[in-house]
């Protein structure tokens, strides 16, 4: 058992604090990860407002990198020593969706099944079955991808939630193509990450949306070649002007709001995509006429994870980060300590940071 620092939150919508927390040693098919860095995502946020489920208390943190520190007695794919980043689809292989061939879907991802608790016993559920704002956490042996040590563990950490769903977004639900024409909803670390997946993919126009022009600059050292700010235009009327009266041929809804979702949906060209990667409360609705839906054609399509398969993935993004091709360490606005997630929420929600980075 390790009794180390971690950041929970005990009810909805209260201050997160950092407690002692208990870790265990890793059982079959675990692994204990020294945690260096982990980033703060708005799904953190979503968490500690009780809009992802009520299971607290929470360990928060999910978008991290470290080093194994233990493995249970059967772990042959990590082992101690190596660097990795969290991810949480460590897929099972078994379920129908592995079966057929489409593990990125798989219905039955690995967590660890022992569990982390607070010093009186009461189990913590841990944000997205990983729980990194901890010195240490406990993670299914499949949740941690060894990749390249020589990556910096700030910028790494960035492709186990965030950045991957966003590149993924653009690149494999979305599945931009040379010359096509993209529109960002939401220019967060997720939206700035479809922008640099959509630029790297060869998208020829890269339109990025957002209501604050602080975003919208920031957007435009990612690669977009236009920005529309939509608390002064109509966007969907922008972006249509934008593509020759068409629309885009890929939207990506990265804010998780009904009425983003309602432009991105009318934005698009015939037969074009519509993708949403921004997680909606529970609460929310939408209204389209049907015919609108059949007339449109194309697809909608929601995105978790960016459909990423993180064994496949995470190495060779971070071989391109190491070549310069895949610029990680730009979406890191600032490295904050382990008791300052709660004032980095604010700053998020006060839209001043793309990513605060807790680097232990
Ligand atoms: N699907 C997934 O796998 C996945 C993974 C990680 C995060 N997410 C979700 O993606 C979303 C974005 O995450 P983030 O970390 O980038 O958040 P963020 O808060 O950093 O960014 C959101 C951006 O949306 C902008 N925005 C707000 N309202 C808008 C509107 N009406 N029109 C246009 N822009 C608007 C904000 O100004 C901000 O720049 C969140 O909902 C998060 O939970 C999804
Ligand atoms: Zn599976
Ligand atoms: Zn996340």
């Amino acid at each position: 058992m390790h009794e180390v620092r971690g950041v929970v939150a005990r009810a909805k919508g209260e201050p997160v604090r950092t407690e002692t927390i208990l870790v265990p040693d890793p059982g079959p098919g675990e692994a204990l990860v020294q945690v260096q860095a982990c980033g703060v995502c708005h799904t953190d946020l979503h968490y500690r407002e009780g809009a992802i489920n009520d299971d607290f208390p929470f360990l928060l943190g999910h978008e991290a990198a470290g080093i194994v520190e233990a493995v249970g007695p059967d772990v042959t794919s990590v082992a101690p020593g190596d660097f990795v980043i969290l991810n949480w689809r460590a897929v099972c292989g078994e379920c129908r969706s592995c079966r057929r061939g489409k593990p990125w879907y798989c219905f039955s991802t690995h967590n660890a099944t022992r569990k982390m608790t607070l010093p009186d016993g009461t189990e913590l559920s841990p944000a997205l079955g990983i729980g990194a704002f901890a010195d240490k956490t406990l993670v299914a042996a499949g949740q941690a991808t060894k990749v390249d040590p020589e990556a910096s563990p700030t910028a790494a950490g960035l492709l186990g939630c965030g950045v991957m769903a966003g590149l993924g977004a653009a690149m494999l639900t979305g599945n931009v193509q040379r010359g096509d024409s993209v529109a960002v909803f939401g220019c967060g670390g997720v939206g700035d990450a479809a922008i640099v997946g959509a630029v790297l993919a060869g998208a020829a126009k890269v339109i990025a949306v957002d209501l604050d022009p602080r975003k919208l600059a920031i957007a435009s050292q990612f690669g977009a070649t236009d920005t529309v700010n939509a608390s002064e235009t109509d966007a969907v009327e922008a972006i249509r002007a934008l593509t020759d009266g068409n629309g885009a041929d890929v939207c990506i809804e990265a804010v998780g709001r009904p009425e983003v979702m309602q432009q991105a949906f009318y934005a698009r060209d015939l037969a074009g995509t519509l993708v949403q990667v921004g997680v909606p409360d529970p609460n929310m609705k939408i209204e389209l006429p049907m015919i609108e839906f059949f007339g449109r054609g194309g697809a909608l399509k929601p995105s978790w994870y960016g459909d990423c398969l993180p064994s496949r993935d995470f190495p060779m993004l971070i071989d391109l980060y190491r070549q310069g091709r895949l610029p990680l360490d730009d979406f890191v606005s600032e490295t904050i300590a382990l008791d300052a997630v709660e004032e980095a929420f604010e700053k998020m929600e006060r839209g001043e940071v793309l990513r605060s980075v807790v680097v232990l």
